[in-house]
């Protein structure tokens, strides 16, 4: 994978930082991308600590003048980009009758609108290369549903369908689009807030997932890779759950 550049979203910790970490071993060159470019300070030392290429950069995905920039700024230091993790996501509990417009919008904006704004951004590169990966990352809550969470689970639902229709768009150009949805992910910034909030009681969880533990950030790293890599090109609008065998499809 020497050669190739990424751009992680939400990458500052959490599963976006384990995705840019597992990549940047594979020999990629990273953009770790947040919400400001000092907060990934800490992912991009690690992945140079480890011998590998990193630069931070700033953006809210759901502003397209900011992910130019940042794209912009990576293209110019490692070259084209042809993979991008699209992790970057918000998570909203909320009784279905609480749900507003405001909600509804900061939610979508950001989960679906930001997912969108980052692959069109970087899209020319991979069409001229001929060659790209896209994985987007959902949310099982989009399979299953999720009791108090309407808002998130719709956009994550419409993420797994976003990536059926892009990968039928862009599969012809050589460039597979594939998402995960992960199951309970522990020891994230966003599970680790929300903790409390979960509709089913963690011990419960467990005893619901077969291999008998939570999910942890490299899970989903690993998953992601293998999807990046050069030898996954006839993997194409998949759902690849990695949920320790909880959501079965
Ligand atoms: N942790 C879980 O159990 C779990 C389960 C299912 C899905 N997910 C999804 O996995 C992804 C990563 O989640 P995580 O658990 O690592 O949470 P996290 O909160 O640690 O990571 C999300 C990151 O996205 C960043 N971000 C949020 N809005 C942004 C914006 N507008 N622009 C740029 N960056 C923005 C945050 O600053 C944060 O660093 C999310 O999309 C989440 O919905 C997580």
């Amino acid at each position: 994978m020497a050669n190739k550049v990424a751009l992680v979203t939400g990458a500052q910790a959490g599963i976006g930082a384990a995705c840019a970490k597992r990549l940047a071993r594979d020999g990629v060159a990273v953009g770790v991308l947040d919400l400001k470019a000092e907060l990934c300070a800490d992912t991009v030392q690690a992945i140079r600590d480890a011998g590998g290429e990193a630069i931070a950069l700033g953006a809210d995905i759901s502003n397209r003048a900011e992910v130019k920039a940042a794209v912009q700024q990576l293209r110019e230091t490692f070259g084209p980009i042809t993979i991008v993790v699209n992790n970057a996501g918000v998570t909203d509990f909320v009784p279905f009758e609480e749900i507003n417009e405001d909600r509804w919008e900061v939610v979508y904006k950001i989960n679906v609108l930001g997912q969108i704004i980052v692959t069109q951004e970087v899209l020319p590169d991979m069409k001229a290369k001929g060659w790209g990966r896209v994985v987007m990352i959902s949310s099982s809550s989009a399979q299953t549903g999720a009791v108090g969470m309407t808002t998130y689970s719709g956009s994550k639902g419409a993420v797994v369908t976003m990536t059926k229709t892009l990968a039928q768009e862009l599969g012809p150009l050589g460039i597979t689009v594939n998402n995960i949805p992960p199951g309970s992910v522990m020891g994230t910034i966003m599970s680790e807030a929300n903790r409390h909030r979960f509709p089913i009681p963690e011990q419960q969880l467990l005893q619901a997932i077969p291999v008998g533990r939570m999910g942890e950030p490299n899970d989903i790293a690993n998953a992601c890779a293998w999807l990046c890599h050069e030898d996954t090109g006839y993997v194409n609008g998949q759902t690849i759950g990695v949920n320790g065998g909880r959501v079965v499809s």
